[in-house]
């Protein structure tokens, strides 16, 4: 069975003290984790080496940075490197966030840049895509996010295609509590695997695990995991909550 994860994405919120409280309290709870299921925290850099710290002895339990830039090293003033990220330990980089397209502009092709260093320094990178309302008005959300994944991912060959793991994050239903239905998300990530295996074959295709995001909280997060193309989710501001997000672990097939 391909990977089943639980990524929860702090944002830009909590202070250290906040931080270290809310991973304390979700990690400490016994959870069945089986061998294919996996957690993640994706928090803010400066909470990376604490987090990093707690969790590094934990089977299934990894930290995630929420961006990475996608030069080596040099004088790039204000970024952080994924060999910064290896140095510490880190395994996950959220990559292409909507927040980041949106408000820093990161295109489809510097995103295939930071595709490539994560890859790299083999760091797994949780690759963002999803229609804004727009688009899914005009019903055309099938080819927007399609030409997401062609633009930053095709030029990968097949293994390292499947060392990605891809969220679908319809921009319409992040932090508005507004979710896709498990219809809607299952139609749109069954299509998005059609679309991989179509370049690369079906066995490559189902090796990916492709999360869902957009307002997942512990009420809906079994329905919407339960789809057949959704393999866990990618979870904002549910993530903030204790009881909530180690309800969606819980959830997790
Ligand atoms: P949300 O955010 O769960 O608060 O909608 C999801 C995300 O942006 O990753």
């Amino acid at each position: 069975m391909r990977k089943q994860i639980a990524a929860a994405n702090w944002k830009m919120n909590l202070t250290l003290q906040q931080a270290e409280q809310l991973l304390d309290n979700v990690i400490s709870r016994p959870y069945n984790l089986t061998g294919h299921q996996q957690v993640v925290f994706a928090v803010p850099f400066p909470y990376l080496a604490m987090a990093q710290e707690k969790v590094k002895h934990l089977q299934h339990i990894f930290v995630a940075a929420q961006n990475c830039y996608s030069k080596k090293s040099g004088a790039y003033t204000g970024e952080v490197s994924v060999e910064m990220l290896q140095s510490l330990g880190i395994e996950f980089v959220v990559i292409g966030h909507s927040e980041r397209r949106e408000y820093f502009a990161e295109s489809n092709k510097f995103l295939a840049d930071k595709l490539d260093i994560c890859l790299e320094y083999r760091i797994t990178p949780i690759f963002c895509c999803g229609e804004p309302l727009n688009i899914r008005e005009a019903g055309t959300q099938n080819e927007y996010v399609a030409k997401q994944l062609e633009d930053s991912l095709f030029h990968l060959d097949e293994e390292a295609l499947q060392k990605i793991v891809i969220a679908y994050e319809p921009i319409w239903a992040i932090g508005t509590g507004k979710t896709a239905t498990s219809a809607q998300a299952q139609e749109i990530q069954a299509y998005l695997r059609s679309v991989l295996a179509s370049k690369y074959g079906s066995q490559v295709a189902e090796n990916i695990s492709i999360l869902y995001g957009g307002s997942v909280k512990a009420s809906n997060a079994k329905e919407l995991f339960s789809q057949p193309d959704v393999d866990g989710g990618l979870v904002g501001g549910a993530s903030l909550i204790a009881d909530e997000f180690a309800a969606i672990i819980n959830a997790l097939k």
